[in-house]
Parts: C-alpha cells; sequence; structure tokens
C-alpha cells in the first residue's frame, strides 16, 4: 500500500442546513462520514487514513464514527481549518512523506466506491508523466456561459466534466501546490485546481454521476436510496 487518504469533514455544511453538520446525519444508520471511511478502509493501496474535521468535533468523530467501524487501517485525525482548502493543508500535514500517493476525499461523498479509489490510484501510478488523477463525470445537461441572466455562449459540453472526488496526487506535488497557493493567497475550489496552476498534468477517471456531493436536505434521500441499491 503506497496511498494515505485524507477525508476532510471540517465544514458546517450550511447549506444542507442541520445543527448537527452534514457529514455526521445519519445515512442508512451510521453518521454520514462513515461510508466514505469504509469504502477508503477497504482500498488494498490505502495505508492509512486522515480525518480532518473541528477540533470539537474530535471526541465525537472518535466515539461516533471510528469506534464503531473496527477498521483495518491506521486512522489519525487532524484539526479543519476555515476553508476547506485550509483542511486539506491541515490534513497533508499528517500524511507520511513515505507514501507516494495522496487520494483527498470530501466526507459528504459517502456514496464513492472503492474500485473508483483504486482506478484513480492506479491511474496516477501507472503514468509518470501525471501528477494526479481525479474522479469527473461527463456532463450531461447542456451548458450556458451565461453573465447577469444573459447567454454569452453554449460551448461544446462534451469538453466539460464536472470535477468530484477522490482526488488523487503524488504527494510532493500536492504538498508543493498547497504551499504555493498559500503563498499567492490562491484560493481554489478543488485540489486540482492547486497542482494545474503550478503546471501539473492532471487526468479525469470516468465516474458516474452517483458520487454525488450531500449538499442540500434533498440529497439525504437521493443517498439513501442509492446506498439502498448497492446493499441489496
Ligand atoms: N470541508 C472541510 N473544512 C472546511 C470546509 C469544508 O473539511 N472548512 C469539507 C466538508 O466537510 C465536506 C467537503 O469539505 O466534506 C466539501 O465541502 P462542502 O460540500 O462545501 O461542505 P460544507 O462547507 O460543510 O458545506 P457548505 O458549503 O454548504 O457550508
Ligand atoms: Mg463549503
Amino acid at each position: 500500500a503506497d496511498t494515505c487518504a485524507v477525508i476532510v469533514a471540517g465544514g458546517s455544511g450550511e447549506r444542507f442546513g442541520d445543527p448537527r453538520s452534514k457529514q455526521f446525519v445519519e445515512l442508512c444508520g451510521l453518521p454520514l462520514m462513515c461510508w466514505s471511511i469504509m469504502a477508503f478502509d477497504r482500498a488494498p493501496s490505502v495505508a492509512r487514513i486522515v480525518v480532518v474535521c473541528a477540533p470539537d468535533r474530535a471526541a465525537e468523530v472518535e466515539k461516533d464514527v471510528l469506534s464503531r467501524l473496527s477498521l483495518a487501517k491506521p486512522v489519525v485525525l487532524a484539526a479543519s481549518g476555515a476553508t476547506r482548502q485550509d483542511s486539506v493543508r491541515s490534513g497533508l500535514e499528517e500524511v507520511p512523506r513515505d507514501l507516494d500517493f495522496v487520494a483527498v476525499h470530501d466526507a459528504a461523498r459517502p456514496l464513492v466506491e472503492t474500485e473508483q479509489i483504486e482506478a484513480c490510484i492506479a491511474a496516477v501510478r501507472e503514468d509518470r508523466a501525471l501528477a494526479g488523477a481525479i474522479l469527473a463525470a461527463r456532463s450531461i445537461d447542456t451548458l450556458k456561459l451565461v453573465e447577469g441572466e444573459t447567454i454569452i455562449a453554449t460551448p461544446d459540453r462534451s469538453f466539460y466534466w464536472a470535477a468530484q472526488t477522490p482526488q488523487v496526487f503524488r504527494t510532493p506535488r500536492l504538498v508543493a501546490a498547497h504551499r504555493s497557493a498559500v503563498r499567492d493567497g490562491y484560493q481554489g475550489t478543488d485540489d486540482a485546481s492547486l497542482v494545474e496552476r503550478l503546471g501539473g498534468r492532471v487526468r479525469v477517471v470516468e465516474s458516474t454521476r452517483d458520487n454525488i456531493k450531500i449538499t442540500l436536505p434533498e440529497d439525504l434521500a437521493i443517498a439513501e436510496a442509492t446506498l439502498m441499491t448497492k446493499v441489496t
């Protein structure tokens, strides 16, 4: 095993709106973040898991999440920051430098499958020219470039993919990208964008739309229904 997972679970879930934060709400009988942690725990390439959470919820993660799961891999906690990017940077401090790859994942994506995690890691491992590989889904809607409410252009949607997680990188490349982002005051909405801006080549690994990020309250029922079809 040559990969460290960094699962970011330090957000407050404003759009979801539950006071417990969405990563802690129950999904098919377990706190939501359990599902992605289990998927990484089952991945043969993953040696270690870093869970990034708010310091005042660390005890809850230990008790309601980690101690309930009997995981095979060692898990360590890291303190989240003000933004997702800050949380990933904090998690990277707990990544052993002798693990070649780091897989960053949103705790809010409970439906990720172990095979998808392995496919992203394998993509980077097998191509020396790659700095990283991310799970992404082809755009199915027609996309519009809009200014105000006016359509400016209808780009060829075949060029557009929706970025998901995991996003897997060669460890030194992601560490360098986060250092550089801090130095330059750059805020990205994912990790790949930080690596891309340093000229790193990142490829997509085709995903399905199933790997949704729980963002709004209605997403929970969708995830529950999808999980049920997988378990049965
Ligand atoms: N995240 C984090 N630290 C932050 C912000 C986000 O670890 N400071 C994590 C979230 O817990 C989530 C993932 O990053 O697993 C994706 O972020 P998002 O879906 O935006 O979650 P929240 O920021 O919690 O939700 P919202 O933006 O609606 O407040
Ligand atoms: Mg957010």
